[in-house]
């Protein structure tokens, strides 16, 4: 258990920094047991009435947080960056397995574990995303659109009505599967694997967008060769005027390292780094990076 971890959850919430249901996710993460989240919330004195929210929503998301515990469990996913006996592709495959796992016991909290597997949150969370890019003038009616590391689809699914086409790649087949039973239908909306690896299998100048929401930290995971090929075989897939934005870079929870990186893509690439590591959303506490191409 990290009680430090939780209680500067706590401490964010309270000073708004970080939403009710990222704060009671990260309490989970953190591994706070159940009544132990229930006696820190009764015991917080009254201030400017976050506190009232994070207890209400407490209360109404019991069976979430169950969800996003058991969800845990069962996947066994862990953060750290790959062993030096780990190949980038067995460490893939494990971060795939994983996820494989996540997606059978919770969908929504699998892909965010502050929907707290509510899809309703999660909606909004994806509403926020969606206008995010919007703003950033990104999602057209003549756009082509990859969503790297697309999970069940909700990213990739809320563009298809707005774009061209939107292609949605993962490294975890059951993902993919899931995505495939909630959006196969859908007619301008395709989904398939990824190696993990790489993005060598994409066609030169197909996409106007390549979008990686809370994704590219796993390939960050996979080691600094495997994010670095991820941006060369980007751009050369990414149209001229096109873009690559990055929601979550990495989990190392240093912000400067990850700005090195963007800058570092951004020279190398030929890419205009137009956003690097704002906090544009509200329900979700991700972090964005855009990188244009001219
Ligand atoms: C936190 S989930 C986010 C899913 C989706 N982008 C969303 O926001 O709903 C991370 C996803 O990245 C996928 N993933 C992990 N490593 C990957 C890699 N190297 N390449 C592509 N997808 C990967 C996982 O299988 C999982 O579906």
């Amino acid at each position: 258990m990290n009680a430090a971890a939780a209680e500067e959850a706590l401490r964010l919430c309270l000073a708004g920094r970080i939403s009710p249901e990222v704060a009671l996710a990260r309490m989970v993460l953190a591994g706070l047991p159940p009544e132990a989240i229930e006696e820190r919330l009764s015991a917080l004195p009254a201030g400017n009435g976050r506190e009232g929210a994070l207890a209400g929503l407490h209360r109404t998301s019991r069976g979430g947080l169950e969800a996003v515990r058991a969800m845990l469990a069962e996947a066994r996913l862990d953060h750290t960056a790959a062993a030096d006996h780990e190949s980038p592709e067995a460490l893939v495959a494990r971060v795939a397995a994983a996820y494989d796992r996540a997606v059978a016991v919770a969908p929504e909290a699998s892909v965010a574990a502050y929907s707290l597997n509510d899809p309703a949150v999660l909606a909004a969370a994806t509403r926020e995303i969606v206008a995010w890019l919007a703003d950033e003038a990104l999602i057209r009616p003549d756009r082509d659109v990859l969503d790297l590391g697309c999970g069940i689809g909700r990213v990739a699914a809320a563009l298809a009505p707005r774009c061209r086409s939107v292609l949605g790649l993962d490294a975890s087949p059951r993902m993919v599967a899931e995505a495939l039973r909630r959006h196969g239908s859908v007619p301008n909306l395709r989904f398939g694997t990824t190696p993990g690896t790489d993005l060598a299998a994409l066609a030169a100048a197909s996409f106007d967008l390549v979008l990686a929401v809370d994704s590219f930290p796993y390939v960050v995971q996979a080691g600094g060769a495997v994010a670095d090929r991820h941006l060369e075989d980007a751009a050369r897939a990414v149209r001229r005027g096109g873009a690559f934005a990055i929601l979550n870079l990495s989990y190392r929870g240093d912000l400067e390292a990850d700005r090195a990186d963007a800058k570092r893509w951004a020279v190398a690439g030929g890419w205009t780094l137009a956003v690097d590591g704002a906090r544009p959303f509200a329900l979700w506490d991700g972090t964005a990076f855009l990188l244009r191409r001219p």
